[in-house]
């Protein structure tokens, strides 16, 4: 049984059909990304998952549970951070945790959740002094005060720094580590690379493709690319029988082969070394999820 369940949703705003038939399922102890550009419709999916909207058609489970009928049941065991979301100017880092920690029966240790999120030192800060960052931050540990089973996270890393983006990628990874499923958004094509089991990537409303990251870049790109300089006379031929390669080209000495079946580096290296091909430079050029959205849409995520 998967812990997320979405299936057929459609939800319209007016005539703005913001939700168009999306699926898709999340089983326990994945990180699953909703990946697409702006309005694409994956905060509205994001709300129909937590029961802040009910889709006009389709149907939702949640932990085999309906969000909105069973709202009061998933609250104990969801954890949600908002794509936005305000609290009181001056409340304090460490009264917004106590007073969330007061709902539950069972709040883990908020100090330790701060600490966590690299807000120790803020825990006596009103909200209003907070940067963006930090209350992104503190939002997440307001999501996590519970140690719920299924996270659900609307554009998690927003606004924040390297540092603290990969701090909240390992802290994200720690909770798949502990059997907890999350569903998470995003626009950053590497955060959903890095982080995601599986996405899908959702443009205007519809999900066009479910995969691991990998698998997506294997099915819609599967050319890769090396470029090496060499001025060694023999290359050329000895290059045209490395095996998947399709086009070889040249400018002076630095040569550019493009092949496919995912092993081309593999064969590419063992050709060099076979025949003591001397090379003064090498690079290699693979696809990733920015190239699978440009195939799978014609425009890059950022247009
Ligand atoms: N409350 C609303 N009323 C009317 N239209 C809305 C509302 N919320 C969203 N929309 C529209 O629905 C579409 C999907 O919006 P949504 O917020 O779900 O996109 P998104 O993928 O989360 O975008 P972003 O990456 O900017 O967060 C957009 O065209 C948006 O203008
Ligand atoms: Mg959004």
């Amino acid at each position: 049984m998967p812990i997320i369940e979405v299936s057929k949703i459609r939800k319209t705003y007016g005539k703005t059909v913001a939700v168009d038939e999306v699926s898709f399922a999340v089983e326990e102890g994945e990180i699953f990304g909703l990946i697409g550009p702006n309005g694409a419709g994956k905060t509205t999916t994001m709300e129909c998952v937590e029961g802040l909207r009910r889709p006009d058609r389709g149907t939702i489970s949640v932990l085999s549970l309906d969000p909105i009928r069973d709202a009061r049941a998933l609250q104990q065991k969801v954890g949600v951070q908002l794509q936005q979301a305000q609290l009181q100017k001056r409340i304090t880092v460490r009264e917004a945790v106590d007073l969330w920690a007061s709902l539950y029966p069972r709040p883990v240790d908020g100090d330790a959740l701060l600490d966590r999120l690299g807000l120790s030192d803020k825990r006596r800060a009103w909200f209003m002094t907070l940067s963006g960052g930090q209350k992104q931050r503190l939002f997440i540990a307001l999501a996590l005060i519970h140690d719920p089973d299924v996270v659900l996270l609307d554009e998690l890393t927003t606004g924040l720094d390297p540092q603290a983006r990969r701090a909240i990628w390992d802290l994200v990874r720690e909770i798949r580590a502990r059997g907890k499923t999350v569903l998470l958004t995003t626009h950053l094509m590497e955060e959903a690379e890095r982080l995601c089991d599986r996405v899908a990537i959702v443009e205007r409303g519809r999900v066009i493709d479910i995969g691991t990251p990998a698998g997506l870049v294997r099915r819609h790109c599967p050319t890769q690319t090396v470029v090496l300089e060499t001025t060694d006379a023999g290359a050329a031929a000895h290059f045209e029988t490395i095996p998947g390669v399709e086009s070889i080209s040249w400018h002076d000495s630095r040569c550019t082969i493009r092949g496919t079946g995912g092993d081309l580096v593999t064969h590419v290296i063992q050709c060099l070394a076979e025949h003591r091909i001397r090379v003064t430079d090498f690079r290699t050029e693979l696809p990733n999820l920015e190239d699978v959205f440009l195939t799978l849409t014609g425009h890059s995520i950022r247009e």
